[in-house]
């Protein structure tokens, strides 16, 4: 696992912006998987920039969301096709038909999952997955105790997870307890993952994905699993590390 430490969340959001520009410049038709969630807000807030100055072409790309929550319909504001179309996709020429996200309305939800999965299939597989990471290191929405081979399904959220996302729903409106999220096995499938974490809310799960053990009780150790991982952090989020560690990595 390489890990990445950055002075500030700005600057770590720069760097993983520059890895998926890089991504799309070298291979134009990348397909990409991507989080939605705060972490990543930087990261397209740059990516937006970027395209309108004329870096990163988007028209040949092909993405797949990680998650989506069941019982939110696309237009909903706090769905994620909803943030991916407004922090990202409209601000640049991705093409609709191009940008994957699983049905929030799907009827039968094990099929959608089904149907995700060999969507991704599809297409070769993911060449670059981006991550952000959960409290509770969850992964996409693979909460703790989800199996390091779990394949795209329909899950339900931990409570810890309802309270940090609560603030992402108005007072009042009911927050979906259950979502599609890729599985930890189809993430893991992907050629090159980065996982972006900032602040110091992040630091214990960093720290636990990290030094392991690799267990199916902390989601992000399955990053040790896999031959082309990033970590990219701030220093708040890699504050939990060890220092023998922080020494091995030079900061
Ligand atoms: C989002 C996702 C989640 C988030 C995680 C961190 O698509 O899959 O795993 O990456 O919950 O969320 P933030 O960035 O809001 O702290």
């Amino acid at each position: 696992m390489n890990i990445i430490i950055k002075n500030s969340a700005e600057e770590a959001s720069a760097a993983v912006a520059e890895i998926l520009l890089r991504q799309v410049e070298t291979k134009p038709d990348s397909v990409l998987g991507l989080p939605t969630g705060a972490t990543p807000l930087g990261v397209y807030a740059r990516l937006r920039q970027e395209f309108s100055k004329g870096r990163g072409r988007y028209k040949d790309v092909t993405t797949f969301n990680l998650d989506e929550y069941l019982g939110l319909s696309s237009e909903h504001p706090s769905s994620y096709a909803f943030y991916m179309r407004e922090t990202l996709f409209r601000h640049a020429d991705f093409k609709s038909e191009r940008t994957h996200i699983p049905d929030g309305l799907a009827t039968d939800a094990e099929a959608e999952a089904e149907r995700y999965e060999s969507l991704i299939s599809t297409h070769g597989g993911i060449d670059l997955m981006v991550l952000g990471l959960g409290r509770n290191a969850h992964i996409g929405f693979n909460e703790p105790g989800s199996p390091h081979t779990s394949r795209t399904r329909r899950v339900a959220l931990a409570s810890s997870t309802l309270d940090a996302n609560a603030r992402y729903f108005q007072p009042g409106s009911s927050q979906p307890t259950h979502a599609i999220t890729m599985g930890i096995g189809t993430i893991l499938e992907s050629r090159a993952i980065v996982v972006l974490a900032t602040g110091r809310e992040k630091a214990d799960a960093i720290a636990a994905s990290v030094n392991g053990p690799v267990t199916d009780a902390v989601p992000g150790s399955a990053l040790n699993r896999h031959a082309d991982a990033t970590i990219v952090l701030d220093r708040q989020a890699a504050q939990a590390l060890g220092a023998v560690q922080l020494l091995e990595l030079g900061v």
